[in-house]
């Protein structure tokens, strides 16, 4: 997968930006607020139809305009084709997204552009919630088994459904069991297909690891969000007086998390900033290094400030491990002088400096 030509129109400070990508290495410079960030953005919305920094279109959209329009010229499975793509994101009201001249649904959107972001959001991998790190897992599933989605979609629905009986109290110990049969057919079938991804994932992640922090006892655990020593039908029943009362259904793979151990510790607690960038870091390019072998295509990925948080050592390493998978990156810095020492003289390179959301030097 990758982006050749790219197009931005009315987003953010960026009123018009053309650039022709490299299909490897793209580094993106320029001063604070000149707009790198903002092209990111623009891939963002290329690959998800929303930004990865606000969920308010009209923050997005250029002040005065009233949609921001990111078109591109993309080979999806890496066969030397080019095929038209756009996506149209209005202040109010719907994304609309055309592919080849036909428009085309959300979730064909998503499994035709893999993307992967790695910004200061990412080290919410360690420090937020299991949402994000649910978020993050099943980005995986959802590209690896085409069950997934259809899978995830029903037991969202069955959740649903338990949780309004629960919250009117409209539910009695045999009703539960009827309506707990559903939930509990999909709970296991996304549980196993979580762990199914998982066990792929863990080979890939120690090595990226290695790779950017050298020898490094770190161990990537699995949380079902239920006792795993437990059948959920069981779980179920001992907890279903505390569901009532709080109205929600506590136990399922609504609640699953991954955890990082370094030295058998939580990781959030125990690595330097630096080091939770490098572990946040490899996760993601574990992901694309997996999706890569399973999918014969590699990711786009938008890394932001790639330099911020690491020395120079460091740095080099994260760039050897960019430049020596296939994936497509755009890269933003300040001053690209930075990480030029760092890149293979044989890797396709394209440096584009902005300023005030103008490209003025591809070079
Ligand atoms: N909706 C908007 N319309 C016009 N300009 C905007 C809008 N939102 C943000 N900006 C401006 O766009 C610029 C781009 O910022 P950003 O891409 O974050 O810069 P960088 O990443 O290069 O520091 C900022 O100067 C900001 O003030
Ligand atoms: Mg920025």
């Amino acid at each position: 997968m990758s982006i050749s030509k790219l197009q931005i129109q009315h987003l953010r400070n960026l009123s018009e930006v053309t650039l022709t990508a490299s299909p490897a290495i793209n580094i993106i410079c320029g001063e604070n607020g000149s707009g790198k960030t903002s092209i990111l953005e623009a891939i963002n919305v290329l690959g998800l139809t929303r930004s990865f920094r606000t969920n308010k279109a009209r923050h997005l959209v250029q002040n005065g305009e009233c949609a921001a329009v990111v078109f591109a010229s993309i080979d999806p499975m890496a066969q030397g084709l080019k095929q038209s793509l756009g996506v149209q994101r209005p202040v109010e009201g719907e994304a609309r997204i055309r592919f080849e001249g036909a428009d085309i649904d959300l979730s064909t959107l998503a499994e035709l552009i893999p993307l992967q972001v790695i910004n200061s959001d990412t080290f919410l991998l360690l420090e937020g919630s299991p949402a994000v790190r649910r978020q993050f897992l099943d980005w995986g599933v959802f590209h690896a088994d085409k069950a997934f989605i259809r899978l995830w979609r029903g037991f969202r629905r069955v959740l649903k459904q338990r949780n309004t009986l629960l919250k009117c109290g409209k539910i009695d110990n045999s009703l539960r069991q009827v309506w707990d049969c559903e939930f509990i057919a999909f709970s296991e079938q996304l549980n196993r297909l979580r762990i199914e991804y998982l066990k792929l994932l863990k080979p890939e992640f120690e090595t990226v690891v290695s790779q950017l922090l050298g020898e490094m006892d770190i161990q990537l655990g699995f949380s079902y969000g239920w006792d795993k020593k437990r059948p959920l039908d069981e779980v179920l029943a001992s907890n279903f007086e505390r569901d009532l009362r709080q109205g929600f259904t506590g136990s399922g793979p609504q609640r699953a998390d991954i955890r990082l151990k370094v030295d058998g510790h939580n990781a959030a607690e125990r690595l330097s900033r630096g080091q939770k960038k490098l572990v946040v870091s490899a996760l993601k390019l574990a992901q694309g290094a997996l999706f890569q072998r399973m999918n014969g295509r590699p990711c786009i990925y938008l890394i932001d400030d790639l330099p911020s948080e690491l020395d120079s050592v460091h740095g080099e390493q994260f760039c050897k491990v960019l430049e020596q998978s296939s994936n497509q990156c755009f890269i933003t810095c300040v001053d690209d002088s930075s990480l030029n020492a760092f890149w293979h003289p044989q890797t396709e390179l394209a440096t584009f400096r902005i300023t005030d959301g103008d490209i003025v030097s591809p070079m």
